[in-house]
């Protein structure tokens, strides 16, 4: 993270289920960043951004508030992101290191998991092509099933997808995307870490900061994603 060769900033991605913990480590890796590099080095992106006219709509849908059709909410996810775009290329350009809470491989893995014979792999992924590309993708693993994450946050199944059996497939389409150190995802997203979240907090901050550390990407130009 040092970044020692390139002026750019590193596009860090964390993905996982609900309640994973990515929030929290986003956190966690936050503070950590901006204690070596400086406050205004790094910087939080949350994915869906919900402050906008699009994020609006996208939180009113996952409250069921409204229903859409499954393509049109998955083309407003990933309007969300392009709404984004500007914003973390400039950071990036600026030496800014972005931490995005969710991204395209969340976009992917949920509609996917829908199990819509019409939303095949290639179709969600379209609309993203051409979004900038991570550096580093963190997958915080954890079984939907586990015990202390029924706890973990005590709002939890208040949102539409927040679901036991939705979440054990949307486990499943992550690790088809994202893939492991042995069998390369369908997508490319950086290198791809995961981190097996169901450690106790502190483990899981240390696994990360220890991927993270001494990562660096030289004078790797910014890629989209293809
Ligand atoms: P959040 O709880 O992290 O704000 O994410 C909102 C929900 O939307 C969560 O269940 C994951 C899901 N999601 C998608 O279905 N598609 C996407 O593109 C993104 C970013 C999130």
């Amino acid at each position: 993270a040092e970044n020692p060769k390139s002026s750019r900033g590193l596009l860090v991605v964390f993905e996982g289920l609900d309640r994973a913990g990515k929030t929290t480590q986003c956190q966690l890796l936050y503070e950590k960043l901006a204690k070596r590099l400086g406050a205004g080095r790094v910087r939080v992106q949350k994915v869906p951004d919900r402050s906008t006219q699009i994020g609006q709509a996208i939180n009113a849908y996952l409250v069921s508030q409204t229903h859409l059709p499954d393509q049109a909410i998955h083309l407003l996810f990933s309007a969300n992101r392009w709404e984004l775009r500007e914003s973390i290329l400039s950071s990036l350009v600026a030496g800014q290191t972005v931490i995005l809470d969710r991204y395209v491989p969340s976009g992917v893995a949920y509609s996917l998991a829908k199990g819509i014979p019409d939303m095949s792999l290639e179709w969600c992924l379209a609309p993203d092509r051409g979004l900038p590309q991570p550096d580093v993708t963190i997958f915080l693993d954890v079984d939907p099933d586990n015990a202390k994450l029924q706890t973990a946050r005590a709002d939890f199944g208040r949102e539409r997808y927040e679901v036991s059996e939705f979440q054990a497939k949307v486990r499943e389409s992550f690790k088809t995307i994202l893939g492991d150190d042995a069998n390369p995802g369908a997508l490319r997203m950086g290198k791809v870490i995961t981190i097996d979240a169901s450690q106790e907090l502190d483990a899981v901050a240390t696994c990360i900061w220890d991927a993270i550390k001494d990562l660096d990407i030289g004078d790797k130009e910014m890629e989209i994603i293809q």
